[in-house]
């Protein structure tokens, strides 16, 4: 049978070995053992501060367990199912090690405040991880969008060709969705800054603990109020996996254009072999495989969110074990984002842009037909009665096999008589573009403005952060 539990005096038989690995978390939650260890010398350190355990003792715990930190990094450490999880497998190590004093350790304290702070500790540096790799996406974005600048592309709504805009221009409205990112990731990471420990199981303790101490040791900047809510919410790490949700839904929209893009019909970039594979069956295919897992890892990391939101609902207070639940999808979000993050940098930062494509796409499908309106509207026109006029002329430039471009005046004059020779000049989309000069508008001025705004804050990226 197994190993006697730390928990086991209250215990007639050990467990079985069916429930041992049913309830064990130590196959995924050895992750967190360094946050574990530095949470633990904390801890130690305050016992002898304030009394509860001698200085040797302390000084005895502390070498004990930087001894464990080495062996788990030199992998030497056995990582064993009976001892349930993390917490439990460093403590009997440590035990083994230094003996009966390092029982002493967990004095004043609890797993349900322990877990909590290891995972608080585990969000904080992810967080920062994250906004690293979105950072560098975004560099890759600010300057593929200002090598490319004079490239017009057609805009599109209903994936239909809507209107002449800057290709700089579309890349840029990614910096800004990455950059409201970073902002969500930024403030979550303001409400995990704050240590639960002291609260122990739930009722905090009757020794004389000082948790403002363990808190500022551990970079924390500050505790929680209430030792209940402290052991009972996962609130940060929900808030975590949702924000990680839209970084991933904004990586693959990015994603989806890039699949769209890359195909023969569209033909507005090139894929770097690096990031296409090959067909198993067709010889001539080049696929966007990692442009199209992006897209499709995007549903694991909502069900990474929705697993733990519906895990945690209706959970009476305070800790339950259902709650050791929250780790394996908390993982799995964030090494499926920065994976994505890592593959759609690569693919971006090495893709070629088809610039004759995109412009001669701007010439087919009617795309300043809004001009002709607008032309018409500056001339006094009511803009429903331009718009209607332009619309007509359209239908008759589809029905003859025209495009905008082969119209004459005479055509224009017969769907409006106050068309007049200038007209003709509407029909360039790059300056459809460049008169688009009003904030949010697309002309080269507007993105060169987003541009140097963007820079400044890449710039200024560490005061972001903390
Ligand atoms: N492995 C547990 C978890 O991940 C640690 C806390 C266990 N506490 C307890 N009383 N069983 O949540």
């Amino acid at each position: 049978m197994s190993a006697p539990k730390a928990w086991g005096g209250r215990f007639g038989e050990s467990a079985g070995r069916l429930v041992e690995e049913f309830t064990s978390s130590i196959s995924f939650d050895k992750r967190l053992w360094r946050y574990d260890i530095l949470g633990s010398i904390a801890h130690a350190r305050m016992l002898a501060n304030t009394g509860i355990i001698a200085e040797e003792e302390a000084a005895a715990i502390i070498e004990g367990l930087k001894t464990v930190w080495n062996e788990i990094e030199e992998g030497k450490f056995e990582f064993r199912t009976e001892y349930e999880d993390i917490h439990l497998n460093i403590e009997r190590r440590l035990i083994e090690l230094i003996g009966p004093v390092g029982g002493k350790l967990h004095a004043a304290r609890s797993r349900n405040d322990q877990v909590s702070l290891d995972v608080h500790m585990f969000v904080k540096d992810e967080i920062d991880e994250v906004i690293g790799l979105i950072r560098d996406l975004q560099a890759t974005i600010v300057s593929l969008a200002s090598s490319h600048m004079g490239v017009v592309m057609p805009g599109f709504t209903h994936t239909q060709r809507a209107q002449p805009v800057l290709f700089s221009n579309h890349m840029m409205a990614y910096f800004w969705m990455f950059q409201r990112d970073i902002e969500r990731l930024s403030d979550c990471r303001k409400r995990a800054d704050r240590s639960p420990l002291g609260a122990c199981a739930l009722a905090g303790t009757t020794f004389p603990i000082d948790p403002k101490q363990t808190a500022e040791e551990l970079g924390f900047a500050h505790i929680y109020e209430n030792g209940i809510d402290a052991v009972s919410d996962r609130d940060y790490i929900m808030e975590f996996l949702f924000a990680l949700t839209l970084v991933a839904v904004h990586l693959s929209r990015l994603a989806g254009e890039i699949v769209l893009w890359s195909s023969v019909e569209f033909g507005f970039i090139e894929l770097d072999d690096a990031v296409a594979t090959g067909s198993s069956i067709m010889p001539q295919k080049k696929n966007p495989d990692v442009a199209e897992l992006v897209r499709g890892k995007t549903g694991r990391v909502l069900g990474d969110l929705v697993n733990v939101i519906t895990m945690m609902k209706g959970l009476p207070l305070a800790y339950n074990s259902d709650m050791q639940e929250d780790k394996e999808p908390l993982f799995d979000a964030v090494d499926t984002v920065k994976k994505c993050l890592g593959a759609i940098q690569l693919t971006v930062s090495t893709m070629k842009v088809k610039k004759e494509a995109m412009e001669r796409a701007c010439e087919q499908g009617f795309l300043l037909a809004t001009e002709l309106a607008d032309y018409l509207t500056r001339k006094g026109v009511p803009f429903r009665e331009a718009h209607r006029a332009v619309g007509s002329l359209v239908k008759q430039c589809i029905e003859s096999g025209k495009e905008l471009r082969d119209v004459t005046v005479d055509d224009l004059r017969s769907a409006n008589p106050e068309f007049g020779e200038d007209a003709l000049l509407c029909l360039d989309p790059s300056r459809a573009v460049k008169l688009r000069t009003g904030r949010l508008g697309t002309s080269p001025e507007v993105v060169r403005a987003q541009i140097e705004e963007a820079r400044r804050l890449l710039a200024g990226q560490d005061n972001l952060t903390h």
